[in-house]
């Protein structure tokens, strides 16, 4: 039997009824695989120039992540660190936005075919599907396989240069999507929680940290969002609840990096595209970041690069 014409077989070597492949589609099959590894390959290169890569979680959607990676981002860029994010979160990104960056900018290309990040003023790297699709109303219903494919080109055609740090905003939840995604990126130094003071907070912990195990990466801490609302008055209130984050902090050994105020002036800068922590220098949002900013940095400068961290020699 000539290759091309019956590609599958069912137990014993008898060929199975249904499934031919021509030798047209054995070709095209055979071509994508090579293209798909090519990428991979040049994923790896341009991840071997990051230091830490730091993916950001939430089993749930609407907790904050974009508005934590995008405030991470400039409160390490304030300590000194080269700063990159990116946008894995391809039906629905926001992050670019939440940095300054309008919907549909671009990202420029350069003479060996790769583009580079937009960069943005305290010198944050931001690469995002966001950039390249012309308006925020064009919705993107790509199914699974497509949306992964995508990812996998931007991040072998994204010249990051030398950086410390790569945030990555994924999308919400912890199915195949997300870890397809995770796969994609090698070695990832660990994941940064995100959740809100309620009663899903422990099962978003519990999701995460099972998560973290299947990539074989820590969960480097859980910043809580949306933790409680100051009045002017000075009073305190807890709109979702209390005590959450600390308990299961506890029982699974993860630190509780910080909690994040809910305050209007945060949903205000990210809905006028401005960055809130450059913005709200003095808000106890942003203070309470740069606390979380220094508290990674000790922590996970501490640890070093995992050792395989520069991947493969594929020079
Ligand atoms: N601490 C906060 N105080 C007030 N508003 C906030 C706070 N955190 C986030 N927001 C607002 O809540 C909304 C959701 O935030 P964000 O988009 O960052 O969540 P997300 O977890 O990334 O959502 P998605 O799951 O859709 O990606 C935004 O309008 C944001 O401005
Ligand atoms: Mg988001």
């Amino acid at each position: 039997m000539g290759r091309g014409k019956l590609l599958s077989t069912q137990g014993g070597g008898k060929p199975s009824k249904g499934f031919r492949v021509s030798r047209s589609e054995y070709k095209a099959i055979a071509e994508r695989m090579k293209t798909i590894q090519e990428q991979q390959m040049k994923i790896v290169r341009n991840m071997r120039r990051i230091r830490y890569k730091i993916a950001v979680i939430s089993t749930k959607g609407g907790v904050g992540k974009s508005f934590v990676t995008a405030s991470l981002a400039a409160a390490l860029a304030a300590e000194g660190r080269r700063v990159g994010v990116f946008d894995a979160d391809i039906s629905g990104p926001s992050v670019h936005k939440m940095l300054g960056l309008n919907t549909g900018m671009g990202m420029p290309s350069q003479l060996d075919g790769t583009v580079k990040p937009v960069e943005v003023p305290p010198g944050i790297k931001v690469a995002s599907i966001g950039l390249l699709l012309p308006m925020d109303e064009v919705p993107l219903i790509w199914r699974g396989a497509i949306k992964t494919s995508a990812i996998r080109e931007l991040l072998a055609y994204v010249d990051w240069g030398e950086l410390d740090y790569l945030l990555i905003d994924l999308p919400p939840g912890t199915g195949d999507e997300v870890l397809t995604i995770t796969q994609i990126i090698p070695n990832i130094t660990g994941f940064l929680v995100v959740t809100i003071p309620s009663e899903i907070a422990k099962s978003v912990v519990k999701k995460a940290v099972s998560f973290a195990k299947r990539i074989e990466a820590p969960v480097i801490g859980i910043v809580e969002n949306m933790s409680y609302f100051r009045c002017s008055d000075g009073s305190i209130h807890y709109i979702f609840g209390r005590g959450a984050a600390e308990e299961i902090a506890s029982q699974y050994g993860i630190e509780l990096l910080g909690k994040i105020p809910i305050d209007p002036a945060i949903r205000e800068a990210n809905d006028r595209g401005k960055i809130f922590f450059l913005e709200n220098p003095k808000s106890e949002a942003s203070k309470e970041f740069l606390k979380i900013a220094r508290r990674i940095i000790e922590i996970v400068e501490k640890l070093g690069p995992k050792p395989p961290a520069w991947g493969p020699q594929m020079e």
